[in-house]
């Protein structure tokens, strides 16, 4: 059994380094990216106590923290809401590689730090699997796990997301001023105690609903992304007409209403600061598989407000 914190913390705080010095590297010179490729706060919290029994009404369940931060072995609150679940997905007894609905959610809606899969088309989970196996896309903790997991376990993971049905998972507001937040260990920003605001700047905030609800991976527990005022507007004008030549409609390829198209995937109603991610992942050939290259003519004269406002329109639509 893996636990994330008696043995993951070197782990993570080393990728933590890696992530740091590979974002200094790739930003030069340009924004501060952490409000999308968010890494661990010093002004953190300390963290619960591992034993602590958590419980979530209306589900019948109870787990510790513990047992919620086990990846190999996911809680799974709603069992009656998702059809039968394979090993990769939800774990099995002695089963030792992490779990994906431990970071993906049972419901496949994922957290912002990761991404959602729910409907996604299976083809293309698995051409990504493929993709972070062999490194021509460099994520953020998907390398390490697709080297974990079978092609079978890929094939077996991507029929059971793609049968899930998408929902609504982020609302997303408007505004100059946000709520002061920190990043946890996981590299999940919450609001901070005391209630004190910032300006928005150019970023897209995205905290949980509920704090509580969240931490314990509750798929019924969504997301508020605070985005600049003006942006949704600015980025529908770019996705519906490619901006004069500076980019491509997107609904070209991903479909009416963006969502999805075949094997293209659905970009509506996504985490805005996953889309963010991608897009800049996409620009500098982080994620470089072949199927993406159909991608480098859109991204390559985005500036970061045009990735910024494209991110935070897409995530306004239902998916
Ligand atoms: C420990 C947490 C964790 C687990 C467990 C995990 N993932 Fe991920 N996954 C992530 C993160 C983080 C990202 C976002 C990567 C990025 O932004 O660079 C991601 C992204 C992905 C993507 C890319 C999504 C897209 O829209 O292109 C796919 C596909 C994926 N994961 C599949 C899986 C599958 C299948 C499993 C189970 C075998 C799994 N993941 C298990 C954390 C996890
Ligand atoms: C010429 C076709 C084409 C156009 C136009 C296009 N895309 Fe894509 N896009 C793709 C394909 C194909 C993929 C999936 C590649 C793969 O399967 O690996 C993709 C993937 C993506 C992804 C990654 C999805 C994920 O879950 O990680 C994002 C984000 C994205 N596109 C955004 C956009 C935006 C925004 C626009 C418009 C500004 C756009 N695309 C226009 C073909 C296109």
């Amino acid at each position: 059994m893996r636990k994330l914190r008696s043995i993951c913390l070197p782990a993570l705080a080393g990728m933590a380094v890696l992530t740091l010095l590979h974002h200094a590297a790739a930003q030069q010179p340009g924004p501060d990216l952490s409000w999308a490729f968010a890494v661990a706060g010093k002004d953190a919290p300390p963290e619960p106590d591992a034993k602590e029994v958590v419980k979530l009404p209306p589900s019948a369940r109870t787990y510790t923290r513990e047992q919620i931060d086990d990846l190999s072995n996911p809680p799974d609150w709603y069992p009656n809401e998702h059809p039968p679940a394979p090993a990769a997905v939800i774990g099995a007894p002695g089963r030792k590689a992490v779990a994906c609905g431990s970071c993906h959610l049972m419901t496949g809606s994922g957290h912002p730090g990761s991404a959602g899969l729910d409907g996604y088309p299976a083809e293309y989970i698995e051409r990504q699997m493929a993709y972070f196996r062999d490194d021509t896309r460099k994520g953020i903790r998907m390398n390490a796990i697709a080297k974990t997991v079978t092609p079978q376990e890929d094939r077996d993971a991507a029929a059971y997301f793609a049968a899930l049905k998408p929902q609504a998972f982020t609302k997303v507001i408007e505004t100059d001023m946000v709520p002061e937040t920190y990043v946890n260990r996981v590299r999940e920003r919450f609001v901070k105690e005391g209630g004190r605001m910032e300006p928005i700047g150019n970023r897209i905030i995205t905290v949980p609903q509920d704090k509580e609800r969240e931490d314990a991976r509750d798929p019924h527990s969504g997301y508020i992304a605070y985005v600049p005022k003006g942006s949704i507007g600015k980025g529908e004008a770019l996705v519906k007409t490619g901006g004069n030549g500076k980019s491509i409609q997107c609904e070209i390829c991903h479909g009416a209403e963006l969502k999805g198209l075949g094997e293209v995937p659905r970009l509506a109603g996504l985490h805005p600061i996953y889309v963010a991610r991608q897009l800049y992942d996409i620009k500098r050939g982080e994620s470089n598989g072949k199927a993406m290259q159909l991608m480098k003519r859109v991204v390559a004269n985005l500036s970061d407000d045009d990735i910024l406002n494209i991110s935070a329109y897409v995530a306004s639509l239902k998916p």
